[in-house]
């Protein structure tokens, strides 16, 4: 229980800082400065570091990156944490360029649930936002997905930007009918590590769903209240699409999340300007009973909310690739 009375009962772990995109929304074109191999936990540490907090009521799981696919051998960390009591939802967040590949062996490792990212279905434009070439590539990914009836549901994250999402919906809310896909629009944060974002930049989940309505009325259905995601089907029943608006309709009251780095520091807020170091305790010999007290303590400390709206807003101390989506 954090310091609010809220109830943490999810981690977003990130195993890599990596990645093989470079979004426009995220990263630099010449990427960051990676973070070397010692700096990263181990599977064996992440591992140890999950089993603490299951004991302490956690249950959710969901790993990140980067671009976790970049981490060699994911689906053995996988395996790892399904077999780890207490964690009952084991979820993924990718960019899907490598889930042609991975997603038999992540299936088989215990994986049952992923997100995929895609901001644009035209080629041209997939290629300006993300600087990478590689649609066909995501497009096999979510199909290789759905060809497994274990992974449901599959989530399809789009980064919503004005003057260039706008174009995308109607593509998009078409693939949500024609798919087993849920297809959310994501208001775009200041976690980018160029630091260009502005308020104007972002397209706001209502504008969005405006635009849906012009062609297809949207009812909206029930959401766990942790959800980052309001729900909404096609009147007709055909289909499901989500708006995550963190600008525009923060749900930080409601946040059940805390996140732990690659390189094992503990953050409690998407935007904490502190984070708790869970790596050198851990490297020193700490055992279970005292990383729980850590953690415990980190939590109680849980930041109220996120300011983004506020005058005098001071954005995290890095961007979303180096803390973990
Ligand atoms: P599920 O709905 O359970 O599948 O999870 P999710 O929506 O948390 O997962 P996903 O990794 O797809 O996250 C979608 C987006 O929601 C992320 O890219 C973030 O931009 C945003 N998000 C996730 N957690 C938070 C949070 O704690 N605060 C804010 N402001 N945004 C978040
Ligand atoms: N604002 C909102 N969402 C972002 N993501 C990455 N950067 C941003 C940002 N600045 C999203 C990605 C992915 C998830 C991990 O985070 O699209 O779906
Ligand atoms: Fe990579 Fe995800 Fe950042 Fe895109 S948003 S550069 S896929 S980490």
């Amino acid at each position: 229980m954090d310091g609010w009375g809220r109830e943490i009962k999810s981690l977003r772990v990130s195993v890599t800082d990596k990645c093989n995109f470079r979004c426009r929304y995220c990263m630099p074109a010449e990427g960051l400065e990676w973070l070397g191999r010692d700096e990263i936990l181990s599977f064996e540490e992440i591992a140890r570091i999950v089993r603490v907090l299951a004991a302490m009521g956690v249950s959710e799981i969901r790993l990140t990156g980067g671009e976790p696919l970049a981490r060699r051998d994911l689906p053995v960390l996988v395996s790892m944490l399904a077999e780890t009591p207490g964690v009952e939802d084991l979820s993924l967040t990718t960019n899907g360029v490598l889930l042609d590949r991975y997603a038999a062996p992540l299936v088989e490792a215990g994986l049952r649930r992923l997100n995929v990212s895609l901001d644009s279905l035209s080629h041209v434009r997939f290629a300006e936002i993300t600087r990478r070439d590689a649609l066909d590539r995501v497009l096999a990914g979510l199909e290789a997905a759905e060809r497994h009836p274990e992974l449901r549901p599959i989530k399809v994250n789009c980064v919503a930007i004005r003057g260039f999402t706008e174009e995308e919906v109607p593509a998009l809310a078409e693939l949500a009918r024609r798919k087993p896909y849920v297809i959310r629009f994501i208001e775009f944060m200041p976690l980018d590590a160029e630091e260009r974002w502005a308020g104007d930049d972002v397209l706001t989940g209502g504008e969005i769903r405006a635009l849906i309505e012009e062609h297809w009325p949207l009812e909206e259905i029930a959401a766990k209240t942790s959800s980052t995601a309001r729900r909404f089907r096609f009147a007709d029943g055909a289909g499901e699409i989500g708006f995550v608006n963190p600008v525009s309709e923060p749900f930080c009251s409601s946040c059940d999340r805390i996140r732990l780095t690659a390189d094992g520091q503990l953050r409690t807020c998407l935007f904490s300007r502190r984070e708790w170091d869970l790596k050198a305790p851990i490297r020193d010999g700490a055992g279970d009973k005292e990383l729980g007290e850590l953690v415990r303590w980190a939590v109680r400390h849980k930041e109220l909310k996120h300011r983004i709206n506020d005058e005098g807003f001071v954005r995290a101390s890095r961007s979303m690739s180096q803390i973990g989506g």
